[in-house]
């Protein structure tokens, strides 16, 4: 049976400031570095325009909002996370970009603010996660683009993922639980025809669906429905 993690948000904030200095070592290392290429893959594809008005969502260590202002320079990138040791390290890397400390469920923004918003593995960390969504919806303006990435099919590959990965981190950190909550958090998340779904649900029709690694990592390009 799958187990489903405990997210409460005090959880979730904690675990995040606790593992935030050894988070990109230990992320290039399940992923062989893979991941910035995906990243960087995802955010070409929403041709960004210039001037943009772009926000990146559960930003951690600022990954993808540094790949928007590289991708598009002239676009205005803000990024928000609830994690303040996750930001600090964002800041220190990242010229020109605005990082807060906030809660995506509960966005300060007005209405119909941003072209693009975009979450790399936010969302299957959210308690409330519909509530997310329906901030992403609102903070878009109409035919805005909502880029959302994540794992993906819990295919075999998939499941060699589960098994490979806690036990090369407990080899890395003295801590790994964080590392059997990713697993478990994966496992109880969403396969990507399902999210589509949810997004649907929401107002958002699928523009593009990008696939990496036979789809163990997978991004959805939602458009909000003008
Ligand atoms: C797995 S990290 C992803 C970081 C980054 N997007 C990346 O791709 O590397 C998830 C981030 O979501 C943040 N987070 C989780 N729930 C949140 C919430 N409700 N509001 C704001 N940030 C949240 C955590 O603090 C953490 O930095």
């Amino acid at each position: 049976m799958t187990k489903i993690p405990d997210k409460s948000p005090a959880v979730i904030h904690t675990m995040f400031n606790m593992i935030s200095k050894e988070y990109d070592f230990l992320n290039n290392l399940m992923s062989f570095g893979i991941h910035q290429n995906i990243k960087l893959k995802c955010v070409q594809s929403l041709d960004i325009k210039p001037h943009a008005n772009v926000i990146d969502l559960c930003c951690g260590t600022g990954d993808i909002a540094r790949l928007i202002k590289k991708v598009q320079p002239q676009s205005i990138v803000t990024g928000i996370d609830f994690s303040e040791n996750m930001l600090e390290i964002a800041k220190n890397k990242s010229e020109g970009i605005q990082y807060f400390q906030g809660d995506v469920t509960n966005l300060p923004y007005p209405d119909e603010t941003f072209d693009i918003v975009t979450m790399g593995f936010g969302l299957r960390n959210i308690h409330n996660a519909e509530k997310a969504v329906e901030e992403v919806y609102r903070i878009l303006k109409p035919n805005g683009l909502f880029l959302h990435l994540d794992f993906g099919e819990k295919n075999f590959l998939s499941h060699i993922f589960d098994m490979v990965v806690p036990s090369a981190i407990k080899l890395f950190t003295e801590n790994s639980l964080p590392y059997k909550y990713l697993i478990e958090s994966k496992k109880a998340f969403p396969i990507p025809a399902d999210l589509i779904k949810d997004f649907e649900s929401k107002g958002f029709k699928l523009n593009k669906r990008l696939d990496f690694i036979s789809g163990v990592i997978s991004a959805q390009i939602m458009e909000k429905r003008g």
